[in-house]
């Protein structure tokens, strides 16, 4: 694992952002596996910074996210598809078709998750996969104890990432109880991972995850060991413990 240190938040997203743009100028047509959460929210921010200064195209990008929750339409602005929209497909030239996000509301979840890995098989793979970590170390929403087989599939969300994601909720009783997650499978299989962390609550699981050599699906992010390219950005505050 190539680790990046940052000074802080800030030059983790500029740092996080250039890697990006420097991956989508030497492959224009690459397929970028996306992520949400709080973390990544300064990386699209310098991405559309970019954009408007340079111009860095995204015509010939197409995308794919990580995960959805269950039951939230996308007008509901913490869908993940609103997060998207809002945070960066709106702000850039990336085609409205070429963005996916997996269906949240659709009837037969388990279909949209055959569905969903056939698109992503379709698009010939994922290239560069951006990831957050949660306090646990779940990687897209595959919690501990999740199957590093699986590919896409509907995860039962446990009350800390509930909690976690609470802050964006009016109470704790809406963040939904389900979502739908690309596997640590489908994960492993993109050819490079950008793994970003930020803050102190991060530090102990970035600890486990460059400290200790033990891949355990206890702790999801562990599966990453075994990946061949896999880059860490992340700031001082999420390496005092590493
Ligand atoms: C959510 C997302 C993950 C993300 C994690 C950490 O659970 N599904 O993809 O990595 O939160 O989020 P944050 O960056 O807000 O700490």
């Amino acid at each position: 694992m190539n680790i990046i240190p940052a000074e802080n938040y800030n030059d983790l997203s500029q740092k996080a952002a250039k890697f990006i743009i420097e991956f989508v100028q030497s492959k224009p047509d690459a397929v970028l596996g996306l992520a949400t959460g709080g973390t990544p929210e300064g990386t699209y921010k310098y991405m559309v910074e970019d954009f408007n200064h340079n111009k860095t195209s995204y015509q010939n990008v197409r995308t794919v996210n990580l995960d959805e929750y269950v039951g939230l339409p996308v007008e509901n602005p913490n869908s993940y598809h609103a997060y998207m929209y809002n945070h960066l497909f709106k702000h850039i030239d990336v085609p409205e078709g070429g963005c996916h996000i997996p269906n949240g509301m659709a009837e037969d979840l388990d279909a949209e998750c055959k569905r969903y890995d056939q698109l992503i098989s379709s698009l010939g793979g994922v290239d560069l996969q951006l990831l957050g970590i949660g306090h646990n170390g779940h990687i897209g929403f595959n919690e501990p104890g999740t199957s590093f087989e699986k590919r896409t599939h509907t995860v039962e969300l446990t009350r800390t990432t509930r909690r976690a994601n609470a802050r964006y909720f009016d109470s704790l009783d809406e963040v939904p109880t389900h979502a739908l997650t690309m596997g640590i499978k489908a994960i492993m299989e993109s050819r490079q991972i950008l793994l970003i962390a930020s803050g102190k609550d991060k530090a102990e699981a970035m600890r486990r995850l460059i400290k200790e050599e033990n891949i355990s699906e206890d702790f999801p992010a562990s599966s990453l060991q075994a990946h061949s390219h896999v880059t860490i950005i992340a700031d001082r505050e999420a390496l005092s413990l590493a």
